[in-house]
């Protein structure tokens, strides 16, 4: 008989965006004739930057010709996207990278699941609390916890918090680990990490032969000077860190898919008699033998984003969304909420008003306002208390979300 992977009977509860989904679909069912504004999963509503979308159509007719039509692509990504991403991106930042350590793929999301292919299951990983919940998930799903305890915490996994207390910062932990997740911006606090704290990682990580697993998805939306865009701009994170970055929200392609992770030669892993050995060559056969690469049309359009036009109007995007931010931030921090987050992230984080529960403020929140956020403990049990606003609605809708909140609580 066909057994089940039984990890992932040891998760809790299902996806939490999903769960969300479902909530809010079984109320709007219930009452049809509410204006429902969603404010919870990180989703785009912006079109995409008409320099990206005119690259798009190009791209899409050159299939539709015999003279230019291609069929399989590299696995790792074509190379014009791949030079201009080293060119363009990496470039102005003083980071210098070779094309063979850049890998194009269809997601963050899913690379930072997929990652988990190229390690053992013996190394031990630490992960913020609260975190974006695929880094624990899916460390459950391929075996590496025990069950969960009565808060929440997988028995196996490391966890370190992030509390007002220390600035939303992981701490480094007791014990040692060999594997750490970190987001900088981060979902789903907002926080951005200081040079000086990435440092600290990295020299952490050097010194414990750890792998910093780093997830920069959210880069673009940091609107203040001073801090790193990517870890690579931190000395030594070649030998140790691994970057994931992603055209989802910072050029509408939640749905289109792309992104990319770099993996530099540097990086690399012992096995179990000694040898070390280049995790990037590991990604690499990872990636030929699980993925067939991104479409075409796909990676010429993210390509555009980085032309002088396909830039002037992503940044114009990327700025409407930190504009609505800003309205959250400034309207619910003078209705006497605690605000964190949204000034170098898209997110913000708020503390629940009475000390009221994360899913309890959910509900209240989307029977009186009909209005969606995020329950902070949703992402991990030190997110209880909380509850995290994004600010990729469109300005019309988030405008009007604060003000029904702000009108809710007086
Ligand atoms: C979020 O809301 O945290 C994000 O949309 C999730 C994701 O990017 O997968």
């Amino acid at each position: 008989m066909a057994r089940v992977n039984e990890h992932y009977l040891k998760l809790k509860a299902g996806y939490l965006f999903p769960e969300i989904g479902r909530r809010v679909k079984a109320f709007a069912a219930a009452n049809p004739s509410a204006k429902v504004i969603r404010l919870g999963i990180g989703d785009v509503t912006r079109p995409l930057p008409p320099a990206v979308l005119s690259a798009f159509h190009d791209a899409v007719a050159e299939l539709g010709n015999e003279k230019t039509f291609m069929g399989y692509g590299p696995e790792q990504g074509y190379d014009f996207l791949i030079d201009t991403v080293i060119r363009k991106s990496y470039g102005p930042l003083g980071v210098t990278l070779s094309p063979a350590e850049v890998f194009i793929s269809d997601g963050s999301k899913c690379d930072t699941a997929n990652i988990l292919d190229i390690f053992a299951l013996e190394n031990r990983v630490a992960i913020g609390d609260p975190v974006y919940p695929v880094y624990n998930d899916t460390n459950v799903m391929i075996g590496r916890s025990g069950p969960a305890d009565e808060r929440g915490y997988y028995a196996g996994i490391v966890y370190l918090p992030c509390t007002e207390a220390n600035g939303f910062f992981p701490a480094f932990p007791e014990e040692k680990v060999d594997i750490v997740y970190l987001c900088s911006p981060n979902n789903p606090t907002g926080a951005v990490a200081t040079r000086g704290q990435l440092k600290g990682w990295v020299d952490y990580a050097l010194a414990n032969d750890a792998v910093i697993l780093f997830d920069a998805a959210y880069e673009a939306f940091i609107t203040e000077g001073g801090y790193p865009r990517s870890i690579y701009e931190v000395e030594g994170a070649r030998k140790c860190a691994i970057e994931f970055r992603s055209f989802s929200k910072t050029a509408g392609f939640t749905g289109v898919r792309c992104a990319l992770t770099v993996v530099p030669e540097g990086v690399t892993a012992k096995t179990p008699s000694g040898e070390t050995v280049p995790l990037n060559r590991l990604w690499n056969r990872r990636q030929t033998t699980k993925f067939n690469g991104v479409s075409y049309p796909v990676q010429k359009a993210a390509a555009a984003v980085y032309s002088d036009e396909g830039w002037r109007q992503t940044k114009e995007i990327v700025d409407y969304y930190m504009g609505n931010a800003r309205v959250i931030r400034e309207g619910l921090t003078s209705a006497g909420l605690t605000v964190y987050g949204g000034v170098n992230a898209p997110y913000i984080w708020l503390k629940t008003p009475g000390g009221i529960s994360s899913w309890d403020f959910f509900d209240k929140l989307l029977t009186e306002c009909h209005v969606v956020g995020t329950p902070g403990s949703g992402f991990g049990p030190a997110g209880e208390g909380f509850f995290r606003l994004s600010a990729f609605g469109n300005r019309e809708n988030v405008a009007e979300a604060v003000e029904r909140i702000r009108k809710n609580l007086k």
